[in-house]
């Protein structure tokens, strides 16, 4: 059955009144790939009815990034939630989101200015604005993000303590590619070359985690050996940082330690800004 469409937020309020019991959300960008398509499922999992949105957030994008050309695909995004079983899909424009310049927004605070909030100035405070604005809308009982973008869940995580949403929040796992890489809008950027030198960034963090019982040290080094390679591979992996940081706060681990952590890693292949990360247990196991 093909979901009900919301663009305005006279739509989304009908909508939303309509529905019975439980309300589970996936926010996204469109785009859709297998790994937002798990997140559905999830979603459907956890309670009585699916809500999807589908915004390209001009907030969250610096100048110089893709947010023109950011792919926007949205019949096709409408059949794959169709086929989901989604019963609500919020597509506003940017004048619905956005009918003036914001001028009360969300700072993201000291977490939102490391890792890739250092790499991307000003994406933490757009993204969160917006996921704050969707829930504030759509009121779902349960939000989903995925692991994939670990910083912007444990950001989501913290606003919700933070400022006391009434909202559940949830993580699904990373969907990859067979050869390891991570499902990605972004994805579709690469050419058949520049796609096979993207499989290092996943290489590196499988090489990274199976070091995890050795510590930190081991896990930079044996990640680092697969970076430094496709550093100089035809096209070239451009590293914007490989760091172990705390699942819960992102900051740098340093020295010995035990305990979870996610390596977190960032690159460029072309013009394509990519991501990934792993998490792990650091020392021996027992
Ligand atoms: P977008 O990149 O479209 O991602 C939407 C959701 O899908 C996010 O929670 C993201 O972590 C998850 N996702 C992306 N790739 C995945 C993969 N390979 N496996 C599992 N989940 C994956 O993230 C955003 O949009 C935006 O920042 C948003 C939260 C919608 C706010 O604008």
């Amino acid at each position: 059955m093909t979901p009900v469409v919301a663009r305005t937020r006279q739509e989304l309020a009908e909508a939303r009144s309509r529905i019975e019991g439980t309300l589970a959300f996936v926010p996204t960008m469109g785009a859709l790939h297998d790994g937002h398509l798990s997140l559905m499922r999830q979603a459907r999992r956890s309670a009585d009815a699916v809500a999807v949105s589908i915004f390209v957030n001009p907030l969250q994008f610096g100048p110089d990034e893709d947010f023109d050309r950011y792919p926007r695909t949205f019949d096709t995004d409408l059949e794959a939630c169709a086929a989901e079983g989604v019963d609500l899909v919020f597509a506003p424009t940017r004048d619905v989101m956005y009918p003036s310049e914001p001028q009360v927004t969300v700072k993201s605070g000291p977490m939102g200015e490391i890792v890739e909030g250092a790499a991307r100035p000003g994406h933490f405070d757009g993204m969160l604005t917006v996921v704050l604005k969707l829930l504030n809308l759509v009121r779902p009982d349960v939000a989903i993000f995925g692991e994939k973008d670990a910083q912007q869940l444990a950001m989501i995580r913290r606003m919700v303590f933070d400022l006391d949403l009434p909202v559940e929040v949830a993580g699904g796992p990373t969907v990859r590619e067979p050869d390891g890489l991570a499902l990605s809008s972004r994805n579709r950027y690469l050419s058949p070359d520049e796609r096979r030198t993207a499989a290092a960034l996943s290489r590196a963090l499988h090489a990274g985690a199976d070091a995890a019982a050795d510590g930190p040290e081991a896990v930079l080094d044996a990640a680092n050996t697969v970076l430094d390679k496709a550093a100089t591979a035809d096209p070239p992996l451009v590293l914007d940082y490989l760091v172990l940081v705390d699942p819960t706060t992102f900051t740098t681990i340093s020295g010995p330690r035990t305990g979870p952590a996610v390596l977190a890693v960032a690159g460029r292949v072309g013009a394509t800004h990519l991501i990934d990360n792993v998490s792990l247990q650091l020392g021996k196991e027992h």
